[in-house]
Order: structure tokens, then C-alpha cells, then sequence
């Protein structure tokens, strides 16, 4: 399995998903700045990977910090955890992730019980984002056929992740089962996470996939080319609203059209039950990236460009979204706080 990230001899080492596909390049950081850099310059990307860089980025800290008490490792680490929820605000995981580790870190008395804490969390979370990818793509892997040809957008894969997947996690798991599926990717305009990234995972694993500009769904989806839809999510509220990538709506709203359905793949850390949709911070990013590809200018000088990272899909247009534990059905409100409420009791 492909492991996206880890801490190797003091340093959170990783791969640079600018430079794939054409080359593999190791991203060593030493610092929680350098994590940050990496993750505001879209080296590290996706919800859930977003949220374990997170953790290994107050590991830095805690490992470099020569604090002499707790009191004042505890500042750095505030100050760490500031600027890494300020790198990226849309996706759920990044602030769940550093919340996580805060809200233990008061109760230590000994700064060396409290570096051992970070780290060990860090690694923790790490650890329990690839399970529960694996459960997702056993529970995901019920929804799909043989046969299938399923499309997916921007990159919800191992490399969204710790390891293995959300939506990419599922369509491996259903190969894994002995069926057979064929998988349409999205480019992912701006900047390309499907024909990147979502191409070389899956050919590097020999899973048949065809890409198509993202001005292509609604003709394939219409042609019948499209048996079913699954995505990945960078939050999702209690009542089934899904934010994912600039683009999924669109999806949506052609396979609901069509009565193709249309799946959510998402571990529970992408919830955000506390937040409304109404409030949700839609992350803009500089207009270079849209009026550039790769380097090369393709519009005039003097036009300028949108660049919402997101959006919002409504949840009357999703069919079941899949976690680690089950796959929740509508009504999403009712049914996500259950299981909700069920995990609490069951960790
Ligand atoms: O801007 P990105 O590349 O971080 O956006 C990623 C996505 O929107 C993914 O679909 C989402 O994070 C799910 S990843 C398992």
C-alpha cells in the first residue's frame, strides 16, 4: 500500500503532489513552518491527509521545543496550531486533527510526558486514518457492481490520505472482492488532481481509467458511459451537505438528473457537526492558477479569474455516504448524529 506520509529520523517525510506525476519527489520537513509552506502550497493536499500533516506539524514542535516546562511548550504549540488551522480553512479534518491533540495537551504535568503525548497522537492519527479508510472501502465496496464503470472527481485516493483511499479506498476494495470496474476521471481543473494524481494511482495499480475533462460529465453521464458516481469530501454537516472540490456539484446535479447514483466516501473526521452549511468558509485561491497551466499563460493579459477551491452539494442530490462505520442512508441529519453518538460510546 502506498504510505503518503511519516516521521523519519526528525523529520514528516512525504511525496510532492506538485510534481507528480512526472517525477516522485520526497518532501522532508523539520519544522511545523515548513509543514505549513508545504500544505499552503498544495505539496500536501486532501481532507484527511490534511489533518494527519496536521498532527505530525505539532510533532515537530513538541520534538524540536527545548521548553523547560510545560507552560511553555504548551505556547509554542498554540502557536503552531494558529497557524496551521489558518493554512487551508475549508476541509474539516486539518482543525479536528489539531483540536484533537490541544485540547489533551493542559493536562500534563512533565515536558517529557507531554512531547511523547504529540508524538504518539500524531502517529495515532496517522494510523487510524488508513483503518478507517480500509473499513470504508469494505463498506463502499457493497455499493458497487461488477461491471461498473464509475466516475470519480478531483483526487479522493491514497494520496488524499494516509494510505489506501476514500473513494479510490472503495473502488480498490471492490477489486479486491474480484469485480470488475472501470473508473472515468475528472482532470480536476485548476489544478489537475484527477488527470495528476488520480491517473497515476490508479494505472500504477493497473485499474482501467479513462479521463475526461471535467466539461465532459454531463455528456457522459448522459450517454450512459456512467454507471455510478463516487467522491471524497472535505467536510460534511450533520444535515448531508457535502463540501468537496470545486466541481462536484456540477457532478451531482447530472447524475441526479440521469438517476445515476451518487456516493460520498468520508471517514468520520470529515463531519462537522457543530457547524451549518450556511458559515462554511469556501477557500478562494489566487487567480494565477486558473489563468496558468503549468507555467504557460492561457488568457489575456488584464482578464481576471474566479478560484473557489469548493463547493457545496446539496443532500437531496446524495445517494448514501460511506464511513468507517457503515454507510449512512438519508434522513443524514437523524441517521449521522446516531452513528455519531454510537462511535463516541464505542471508543
Ligand atoms: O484542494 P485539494 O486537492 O486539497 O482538494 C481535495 C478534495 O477536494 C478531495 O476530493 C477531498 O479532500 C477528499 S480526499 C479523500
Amino acid at each position: 500500500m502506498l504510505k503518503t506520509i511519516e516521521m523519519k529520523k526528525g523529520a514528516v517525510v512525504t511525496i510532492d503532489q506538485t510534481k507528480l506525476p512526472s517525477v516522485r519527489v520526497e518532501l522532508r520537513m523539520r519544522t511545523c513552518q515548513e509543514v505549513c509552506r508545504a500544505i499552503r502550497e498544495m505539496k500536501i493536499r486532501g481532507a484527511p491527509l490534511l489533518g494527519v500533516a496536521a498532527g505530525y506539524g505539532l510533532a515537530l514542535t513538541a520534538r524540536r521545543s527545548r521548553s523547560k516546562t510545560v507552560g511553555r511548550m504548551v505556547n509554542e504549540l498554540e502557536r503552531s496550531a494558529i497557524m496551521l488551522v489558518n493554512t487551508r480553512p475549508t476541509g474539516a479534518n486539518l482543525k479536528w486533527a489539531v483540536q484533537r491533540i490541544m485540547e489533551k495537551v493542559s493536562s500534563y504535568r512533565d515536558v517529557e510526558d507531554l512531547r511523547a503525548f504529540v508524538l504518539g497522537e500524531a502517529d495515532r492519527i496517522r494510523d487510524e486514518d488508513i483503518h478507517s479508510n480500509l473499513s470504508i472501502g469494505k463498506y463502499g465496496a457493497t455499493l458497487l457492481d461488477d461491471g461498473d464503470t464509475v466516475l470519480t472527481h478531483c483526487n479522493a485516493g491514497a494520496l488524499a490520505t494516509a494510505g489506501y483511499g476514500t473513494a479510490l479506498g472503495v473502488i480498490r476494495a471492490a477489486i479486491q472482492e474480484g469485480k470488475r470496474i472501470k473508473v472515468i476521471a475528472t482532470e480536476t481543473r485548476p489544478l489537475l488532481q484527477g488527470a495528476r494524481l488520480t491517473a497515476y494511482e490508479l494505472t500504477s495499480e493497473h485499474i482501467p481509467v479513462t479521463l475526461i475533462t471535467d466539461n465532459m460529465v454531463g455528456y457522459s453521464i448522459k450517454q450512459g458511459c456512467v454507471n455510478k458516481v463516487i467522491v471524497g469530501a472535505d467536510r460534511i454537516f450533520s444535515t448531508g451537505h457535502v463540501v468537496n472540490k470545486i466541481g462536484t456539484y456540477t457532478v451531482s446535479l447530472a447524475a441526479k438528473e440521469h438517476r445515476v447514483p451518487f456516493y460520498v466516501a468520508a471517514p468520520l473526521s470529515t463531519f462537522d457537526f457543530m457547524g451549518s452549511v450556511e458559515s462554511v468558509a469556501i477557500e478562494n485561491r489566487r487567480e494565477e492558477e486558473v489563468l496558468f497551466l503549468e507555467g504557460r499563460r492561457i488568457a489575456p493579459r488584464g482578464v481576471h479569474a474566479l478560484n473557489p477551491a469548493f463547493d457545496v452539494t446539496p443532500p437531496e442530490n446524495v445517494t448514501a455516504i460511506v464511513t468507517e462505520r457503515g454507510v449512512l442512508w438519508p434522513p443524514y441529519e437523524t441517521n449521522s448524529r446516531r452513528m455519531a453518538e454510537s462511535s463516541n460510546s464505542a471508543s
